[in-house]
């Protein structure tokens, strides 16, 4: 069996402001989580010459992958977090604050709730199908740095959690979530690298 190893980016500069989106750079924890993370990676998969490695487009996974030397580096547009719309850049507080109705929608309905001119959970599920197919495709072991929304979707389809479940799955910062498929169904086991 071959792990696939899920991981948010480091902590970004937007998180430590409990801003949403955007495409900001790393905290410093975040370029520590980066270090610590290329040394696992590296350890974890050095006698795998076919392994890569799989980031968004946005400059929180690329940059928290770039201390990781000697394995091929992959950008997909679907791995992108979820597309805010018109709240990108904002604070949860804000949102409740300036858009109520927007917010209490989004309580009520999490999974399918579509941000104004942005996306909604389904939306990212729907657009992760050719991720998931091209993983399941794979022989080598894949690291996807990408972000909560979409390793929340990318993770229930591995555990078998039901859709419901999905906006809610926690997903902490700094930790890696590997899973093994093997005959007798998916194994998966946690490395906390930093608070
Ligand atoms: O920035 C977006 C968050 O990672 C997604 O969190 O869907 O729980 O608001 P949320």
């Amino acid at each position: 069996p071959r792990p696939i190893l899920l991981t948010r980016h480091g902590e970004s500069r937007f998180n430590v402001r409990g801003r949403i989106g955007g495409d900001g750079l790393l905290s410093d924890a975040g370029e520590l989580y980066a270090k610590k993370l290329a040394n696992f990676v590296e350890k974890r998969l050095k006698s795998e010459k076919a392994a890569s490695i799989w980031t968004s487009t946005l400059q929180r996974t690329i940059l928290t992958a770039s201390p990781i030397v000697g394995f091929p580096k992959i950008q997909w547009r679907a791995l992108d977090e979820i597309n805010a719309g018109v709240c990108d850049g904002m604070t949860y507080e804000e949102i409740k604050k300036n858009m109520p109705e927007e917010y209490e929608a989004r309580k009520k309905d999490k999974l399918r709730y579509r941000y104004p001119r942005g996306e909604s959970y389904l939306d990212v599920i729907q657009r992760l199908e050719p991720v998931i197919i091209e993983l399941e495709r794979q022989r080598a072991p894949v690291v996807v740095i990408s972000h909560q929304a979409v390793l929340r979707a990318l993770y229930a389809y591995f555990a078998d959690r039901p859709l419901k479940e999905i906006p809610h799955i926690e997903v902490p910062l700094h930790t890696i979530i590997e899973i093994q498929m093997g005959v007798t169904g998916v194994q998966e086991k946690r490395y906390k690298l930093m608070d």
